[in-house]
């Protein structure tokens, strides 16, 4: 099982408001006590913070704010002393406007080879005051932005996120020299993964063609769909065969293994394997998961197609509920709508090209949300292949949805023309202890977004000896399947004993999983005990919305 920690908002040492590497040293305890096996971290790169550290000033350091490099060692270290591997960020299709690189080539002008490490391309109209084409930004408004130079207005250069994140180009040797480097320096340090950040955008058509126009936004469509000229380019399998190389080259070397996870919404499921595909990437996110709604036939599916997909490449299937970009799954299933319908052949087509829906403004009821991500949380934990867990799941935290608006910071919010709230509810700092702000991220100075009350009791300190709180859940549901045979990789296979609403797998040797999304209890099967189960059996049967681990009688 894999945790992720966003820097900013996990532990803050220094009591300055915003979270240190200091202070996920001073978790790690907290980590191997809950059972995590691994840690990804979000980037802690020096960074202007325009995306929350997504855009970077310089790969082989830490941002100020966080710490120190020094800092860094010491919680891989650390990490590795408590038997945890750790994953960190690799953020290749954009820098920051403030990197060296991208200054340089602001200075250099156009046709230098300093331009070429980006994508500089002249302005369209009689005065090039237009953009070089029609794509929209992933964060809204165009993807370009025109450069003023000392002698006025200039070319344009190209972002798929926020202006502040140039976009490299990826079929410049230089820029592969660049990541090389990059890669090997945080390997050299005994990281033992990459999560690779936007893995399927970074090369982009030559000529830049036009996209359809997506009525939303009148601009270019900037989420992927099939053909589109910056996702899922074939320039791809090389550089990821190439970074591949690199990776085996520890282990080769017996220094130990080195692995890559693709950050990639290439669709369809088919498609995406290729990226996992022999001596490419070791895995890849399943998005599927966090976008399927909380209902059997739809789970069962989603399920199904992803495993049958990832046995035709014999690479592991991952399992993500949460992450730092999208609603929180406490709150997304307290919705009347609960994620997306799922068949065999995947989510409905014109899911492909929405991106930022984040949020959505419909009631919740954070309660029912609980128990079903606590049911969802036992699902994705009983299925083979790695889980991903985002901080605070494991406390059961909801979205904060009001947040004032001039709290916020992400730049899709800001960007977005009000169609979205943007992502800083999913961001809000960890409550580890105490009843007021900061809640123990902290000691007393207010973290950068507000925590709302509630935290007081979901904090890590008010669970961890509550026998039915989340964490504890949690904890328990890791230290099973940490030891239990059955778990882990290896296959699943349904029982067909229970009607459509229920959905019930085994996995060898006797262990069963039967969550009940329909309307009424269910029996256990015959002879079954209940090893951890997401909410009180009632007179022995299992309730709604509730998923149970079971030892299966031996025949
Ligand atoms: C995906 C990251 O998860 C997200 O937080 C970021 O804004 C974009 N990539 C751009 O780096
Ligand atoms: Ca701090």
């Amino acid at each position: 099982m894999v945790y992720q920690i966003y820097p900013r908002s996990f532990a803050d040492a220094n009591n300055d408001g915003i979270g240190d590497v200091r202070g996920m040293i001073d978790k790690l305890d907290y980590l191997k006590d809950l059972g995590v096996n691994a840690v990804w971290v979000s980037p802690w790169y020096p960074s202007p913070m325009a995306d929350g550290g997504y855009d970077v000033t310089d790969y082989c350091d830490i941002d100020a704010s966080f710490g120190t490099l020094a800092d860094a060692d010491e919680f891989v270290v650390g990490a590795h002393e408590r038997g945890l591997r750790v994953l960190i960020d690799l953020v290749p299709n954009h820098s920051s406007e403030a990197h060296p690189a991208f200054r340089a080539a602001l200075g250099a002008g156009p046709g230098s080879p300093e331009r070429e490490m980006f994508h500089f391309a002249d302005g369209t109209g009689s005065d090039g005051s237009r953009p070089p084409n029609n794509w929209g930004s992933l964060f809204g408004g165009p993807a370009w932005e025109r450069v003023v130079g000392p002698s006025g207005p200039e070319q344009w250069y190209l972002h798929m996120f926020a202006p502040e994140q140039p976009d490299w180009n990826w079929v410049n040797p230089a820029v592969v020299a660049l990541f090389d480097d990059v890669i090997r320096f945080w390997f050299d340090r005994g990281v033992d993964g990459l999560r690779v950040d936007v893995a399927d955008g970074l090369v982009k058509a030559t000529g830049y063609p036009d996209t359809p126009i997506d009525p939303d936004t009148g601009l270019g469509i900037a989420s992927f769909y099939p053909g589109h000229p910056w996702w899922n380019q074939p320039e791809l399998e090389a550089i990821q065969r190439h970074w591949r190389e690199i990776g085996d080259g520890y282990a080769d070397r017996h220094l130990g293994e080195r692995i890559f996870v693709c950050e990639a919404n290439t669709k369809p499921l088919d498609a995406l394997m290729r990226f996992v595909d022999a001596g490419r990437m070791h895995t890849t996110f399943n998005f599927d998961m966090l976008w399927c709604e909380w209902e059997a036939g739809s789970l069962r599916a989603m399920i199904d197609r992803n495993l049958v997909s990832h046995a035709t490449v014999g690479a592991p299937t991952t399992w993500v509920l949460g992450n730092h970009d999208c609603t929180r799954v406490v709150t997304r299933y307290g919705k009347p709508e609960t994620g997306r319908p799922f068949t065999l052949d995947g989510p409905p087509a014109e899911w492909q090209y929405r991106f930022a829906d984040y949020f959505t403004p419909m009631p919740t009821d954070n309660e029912l949300g609980r128990r079903r991500a606590r049911a969802a949380a036992l699902l994705e934990l009983a299925l083979p292949g790695p889980a991903y867990i985002y901080q605070g799941e494991e406390l059961g935290l909801p979205e904060v949805e009001d947040l004032p608006d001039a709290a916020r910071q992400d730049p899709s919010f800001f960007r977005a023309g009000g169609r979205t709230k943007g992502r800083d509810g999913c961001r809000v700092p960890l409550p580890w202890s105490a009843t007021t702000p900061p809640y123990g991220f902290g000691t007393d100075a207010q973290p950068w977004l507000p925590q709302p009350p509630v935290w007081a009791e979901l904090s890590a300190a008010a669970q961890v000896g509550d026998a039915d709180s989340t964490l504890t859940l949690y904890r328990r549901a890791l230290a099973v399947r940490g030891t239990h045979p059955a778990l882990g990789d290896g296959a699943l296979a349904w029982g067909d004993t229970y009607p459509g609403k229920v959905l019930y797998f085994t996995r060898e040797p006797g262990f069963g999983c039967l969550v009940n999304i329909s309307g009424a209890p269910v029996d256990l099967p015959s002879g079954a005990e209940v090893v951890v189960a997401s909410a009180p059996l009632v007179d022995g049967r299992v309730p709604t919305d509730t998923t149970v681990w079971l030892t299966l009688a031996s025949d």
